[in-house]
């Protein structure tokens, strides 16, 4: 029997997608002997009445490797647990398509769709994406590179007006409630305060080291988490989407420090929001490279009939854990984590 397999991206974007797709595809088809069936815009493309989906083969997945966004379009709002008439649609085009198994590509929001979706007799693979690099179970998710080194490139060019204006000079990252995105950059991007999700920040402590460089360097470069927020403070809401996967939108936390800050210091306070530009461009050799094995071992999974699994990376090595492991969590970083003990010990102010 030819087994038909549903390829769909779900949640925000990422560099990587593509070389997953392409990856995922080539070994399907050259392994496997499988049908490909790319799936429009995540779960929404088997939600409507009439499935959107196209056939994908070796020319449809050629010259992707590196290019960001996703061919198949995404969305981080479609919810086909959403309701029973939703479910049962959902249910009608995977019969009508003759899908055997749906590879998901995406973060937990889309892990613990597919998680749902398996409960009802729908077979999932999945492969994690993220720029947030918070996925349970897996130490690195592509995008995650190519967001670091876009995000430590802003740091370096804030950096250059910062010292100019003799500043201090606010970075908002995305990253949710994990501050990977906002750590790794600001130790690569020579940040002087790193401020993450998972440590409250002391104003003070951020108003003393602003102060004690208003004296010697005279400006300084802070990177925050959108997730971070002031000890006894609470996050900073963008938006709120009901129903949605991600109900909660963060941004903004960079205006608010700013708001904090200025009236405790001399030098004028500034905030950049980098926003999507983090999500864009194309992918590291890194990211192609883990987003090319993840999506090789997905194949795999499917073809050895071993569903129900996320790929994952732990130790270096590719490998795979059951979804229902990976939904519903997040992981963020560890109050223990060795890279917070060096940025603390080389002089970086982490708000404490
Ligand atoms: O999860 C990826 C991510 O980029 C987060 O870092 C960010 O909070 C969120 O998506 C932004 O989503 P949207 O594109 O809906 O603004």
């Amino acid at each position: 029997m030819t087994l038909r397999v549903g390829v769909l991206t779900g949640g925000g974007d990422c560099p990587g997608l593509n070389a997953v797709i392409r990856a995922v595809t080539k070994s399907l088809i050259r392994h496997g002997g499988c049908e490909v069936l790319g799936i429009a815009d995540g779960f929404a493309g088997l939600m409507d009445e009439a499935p959107r989906t196209r056939a994908l083969g070796w020319e449809q997945v050629s010259g992707i490797l590196h290019v960001g966004g996703t061919i198949l379009g995404t969305s981080n709002s479609a919810n086909p647990l959403r309701d029973a008439a939703t479910l049962a649609q959902v249910g009608r085009n995977v019969q009508a398509l003759g899908l055997h198994v749906v590879v998901a590509i995406g973060g937990d929001g889309t892990m613990s769709l597919a998680h749902g979706l398996e409960q009802v007799g729908l077979a999932c693979v999945g492969v994690p994406k993220t720029i947030d690099n918070d996925i349970a179970r897996c130490e690195r998710s592509f995008g995650f590179d190519t967001a670091v080194a876009t995000v430590t490139d802003a740091l370096r060019r804030i950096e250059s007006t910062a010292y100019s204006h003799h500043r201090v000079m606010i970075v908002e990252t995305m990253g949710r409630h994990a501050g990977w995105l906002a750590l790794e950059a600001g130790i690569a991007g020579a940040a002087d305060v790193i401020l993450l999700p998972e440590i409250d920040y002391d104003l003070q402590a951020v108003v003393a080291r602003c102060q004690e460089r208003e004296q010697r360097q005279r400006y300084t470069v802070i990177c925050i988490g959108e997730g971070a927020k002031e000890r006894g403070g609470s996050q900073t809401v963008r938006e709120r989407v009901p129903g949605s996967p991600e109900p909660v939108r963060l941004g903004g936390v960079g205006h608010v420090l700013r708001g904090r800050l200025q009236p405790h210091l001399k030098s004028e306070v500034r905030t950049t929001v980098l926003g999507h530009v983090q999500r864009g461009g194309d992918a590291t050799p890194f990211d192609r490279v883990l987003a090319t094995r993840f999506g090789h071992h997905a194949a795999r999974l499917v073809v050895e009939g071993q569903l129900g699994r996320m790929v994952t990376l732990q130790g270096g090595q590719i490998g795979s854990v059951p979804i229902a492991d990976v939904a519903d969590t997040q992981r963020t970083v560890p109050l223990d984590h060795e890279l917070l003990a060096m940025a603390r010990y080389i002089g970086v102010c982490l708000g404490q």
